[in-house]
């Protein structure tokens, strides 16, 4: 019998501190996260100076606490994968030197993993049964990306925001309409009180790249519609507009996703980041998949939002074709898929 492949992976690119226990690339034996949301929420969003100095005070406990939780030890471990980029880069840092510290006190393998190919490869953990080629929707807090997954660890671009991402247009909005950080889980639930068809926010496209997004003529028309109601004495709705605005997200997200699909023939589709946790996505590509005979593969809420078993799944394929690296592996705050 072939010997288990365990990778014991570390993910701290922005404000969740998180170790994880990965056998065998699917099977997640712990998956620690602590998240620093609660320290962040009093300045409105993440300031990277305080979550570095987190990291390094929790990043030793949290790893400890997946090797327990797994019941395993160092010894035991194939190789150590962590993310190196994109993310913040002294978050990144904390996670990257643990890592390589481990690396060379063990002689433990070290791989570097890109934290979108993390999310796109938490699809894998619930759904054992997927293999690529698919189209992959990421959406996170700093990314938005259309991808066709060719391969394991084989990505190619087909489309990507040209300003902000899905989840800082949650986010800025969120704060705009008074619900405060993190925006996207709170406009998800206050959306279910709301009428998304109550005020018509623009679904922009970009005219020379069919598959690319912009959100942030959407953030702009929201910020219009709240300051005409000011001018005019009037109160809005924040139900309805936290509604309407998740509406055309969700709209142009869809449409973006099912034209790519339809055009390059797969029939398989995924998505990934903290924005696939959004309920309103799920069920309106829940709905489009099932009228194109797609079919639908989504990770659970914990696996769409910053963990590190992503990252131990991503970091397994990678191991299959032979990535390591070496102690001068950095930081790298803006890496790009495919690097
Ligand atoms: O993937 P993630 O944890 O971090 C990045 O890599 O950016 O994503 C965090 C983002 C935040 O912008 C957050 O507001 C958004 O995901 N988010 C959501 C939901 N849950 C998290 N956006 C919409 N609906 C949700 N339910
Ligand atoms: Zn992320």
């Amino acid at each position: 019998m072939e010997k288990d492949v365990l990778i014991l992976a570390i993910e701290s690119s922005c404000d969740e501190t998180a170790a994880a226990v990965v056998k065998n690339g699917r099977e997640v034996l712990s998956n620690v996260i602590y998240s620093q949301i609660a320290l962040h929420t009093e300045y409105g969003g993440v300031v990277p100076e305080i979550a570095s100095r987190k990291h390094i005070e929790k990043i030793n406990q949290v790893i400890n606490q997946a090797l327990t939780e797994a019941d395993k030890k160092l010894e035991d471990i194939t190789a150590i994968a962590v993310t190196y980029g994109p993310g913040l880069v002294g978050a990144l840092l904390v996670g990257v030197s643990a890592a390589k510290a481990i690396s060379f006190a063990t002689g433990i393998p070290l791989i570097g993993v890109h934290h979108i190919e993390g999310h796109i490869s938490a699809n894998f953990i619930e759904n054992k049964e997927l293999e690529p080629p698919f189209v992959c929707l990421v959406v996170s807090g700093g990314h938005s990306h259309l991808v066709l997954v060719e391969d394991y660890g084989e990505y190619e671009i087909l489309g990507r925001t040209r300003d902000d991402a899905a989840g800082e247009a949650f986010d800025k909005v969120a704060r705009a309409i008074g619900l405060g950080y993190p925006g996207g889980p709170k406009i998800d639930k206050v959306s279910k009180e709301g009428n998304p068809d109550a005020i018509h926010f623009p679904r922009a496209k970009v005219a020379s790249a069919e598959y690319d997004f912009s959100f942030s003529g959407l953030k702009s028309a929201v910020l219009n519609y709240l300051n005409s109601c000011q001018m005019k004495g009037e109160e809005f709705n924040q139900a309805d507009v936290a509604a309407s605005f998740q509406k055309a997200v969700i709209d142009v997200l869809v449409e973006h996703s099912m034209d790519a699909v339809k055009r390059l023939g797969t029939t398989k589709f995924a998505i990934a980041g903290g924005v696939a946790s959004n309920t309103g996505l799920r069920s309106a590509l829940e709905e489009a998949c099932k009228r194109e005979g797609i079919t639908f593969y989504h990770p659970s809420p914990v696996y769409c939002t910053d963990n590190a078993a992503m990252i131990g799944t991503a970091g397994y394929y990678e191991y299959l074709k032979g990535v390591r690296h070496g102690f001068d592996l950095n930081a790298v705050p803006n890496l790009k898929l495919g690097e």
